[in-house]
């Protein structure tokens, strides 16, 4: 018999799929990531389900919060496949996993389309000045309408600057042009013919080039070595001081730091408009799940926990496709979502 471990508690599309197939699918009791010696210690466990007890895993259904590394490989020798459970898949090394003949996968559909909602959700409560709104009128503020509060950004004809257009990116661009008859620029590291002739997209050969223009920056790369940091105290101070940045990539592509000055500035009566950025969407964070000193006591910045693709759908798409990608390579095959 198979043996599956899942890191996590899953929506139960994916572990049916995996039961259907008569693998013993062992699912991980703790409602919440486990630390990498936890992770080591189940692997090295192996599955409690099988009669022989201790049988090894042959693939394992992991999140974007399970570091998959040397020591984890080496925890998992006859582990064939880690099926991430996310469209990123940084947490993976996975070039480890090639030069060990390892595959690793990811659920790339699973969700983009609701990522661009959300980003696009962020931009609208920043311009619309939603969540400040709303707290105003809960702690009792309102006494009536007043034409000198919460002046938000109109976004038509603005500049909405775009680094990073994969799918996600390519999605938000379209909403942005279709939907909000804004203008678009955008950074990626191979030019994008499609969204300069769909959306009349400027490309521009840098990110600075993007940061300068934008009057809102809209983050779509994934994290590895050339994105970490991408957004530091520099490229931060050439943003307008006027421009909102949104994350719903991954936390330490921005230096969260310096993020968190430049926030200051643009909260100060003092400095807005002059220093730093008037404001951040942020669903990610560097430190995640810790939020650096600063950052939740801004009321120029919106927060979620990481569930831009958190929908019902989305979470039985990822299932789905996870649980496709481990049988595709316990059948014999490689799996459909092959990252390595
Ligand atoms: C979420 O961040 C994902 O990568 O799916």
């Amino acid at each position: 018999m198979k043996n599956v471990f899942v890191t996590r508690r899953i929506p139960q599309n994916g572990l049916d799929m995996l039961e259907q197939k008569g693998y013993a699918v062992t699912v991980s009791k703790k409602d919440r990531p486990l630390t990498k010696k936890e992770l080591i210690k189940a692997l090295k466990k192996g599955s409690r389900h099988d009669a022989s007890s201790g049988a090894p895993y042959d693939a394992v259904l992991s999140l974007l919060t399970d570091p998959i590394d040397k020591e984890v490989f080496d925890a998992a020798p006859t582990v064939k496949i880690f099926a991430n459970y996310a469209i990123g898949f940084n947490n993976i090394d996975v070039k480890e996993a090639k030069t060990r003949g390892v595959f690793a996968s990811n659920t790339p559909g699973g969700g983009a389309d609701r990522v661009a909602e959300h980003a696009w959700a962020f931009i609208l409560a920043l311009t619309c000045r939603i969540v400040e709104g709303d707290q105003y009128i809960r702690k009792g503020k309102y006494n009536g309408w007043n034409p000198m509060i919460f002046h938000g950004t109109k976004l038509a004809g603005k500049m909405l600057g775009i680094i990073g257009t994969g799918r996600i990116g390519a999605d938000v661009a379209h909403r942005a042009v279709n939907g909000f008859a804004m203008k678009l620029s955008y950074y990626d590291v191979v030019r994008n013919p499609e969204l300069e002739q769909k959306y009349g997209a400027v490309f521009c050969a840098t990110p600075e080039e993007v940061l300068k223009v934008a009057d809102v920056v809209s983050l779509h790369v994934p994290l590895m070595p050339a994105t970490h940091h991408l957004i530091n105290a520099d490229r931060l101070k050439l943003m307008k001081p006027t421009a909102y940045l949104i994350n719903t990539a991954r936390g330490p592509v921005v230096d969260e730091v310096a993020l968190v000055e430049a926030l200051e500035l643009g909260a100060d009566p003092k400095t807005a408009g002059k220093q730093g950025i008037r404001g951040a969407g942020l669903d990610v964070f560097e430190f995640e799940p810790k939020l650096t000193k600063g950052l939740a006591k801004l009321p120029n910045v919106v927060l979620t926990p990481h569930i831009a693709s958190a929908t019902e759908e989305a979470r039985l798409d990822m299932a789905r496709m996870a649980a496709q990608n481990i049988i595709d390579v316990l059948e014999g095959g490689k799996p459909t979502n092959l990252v390595s």
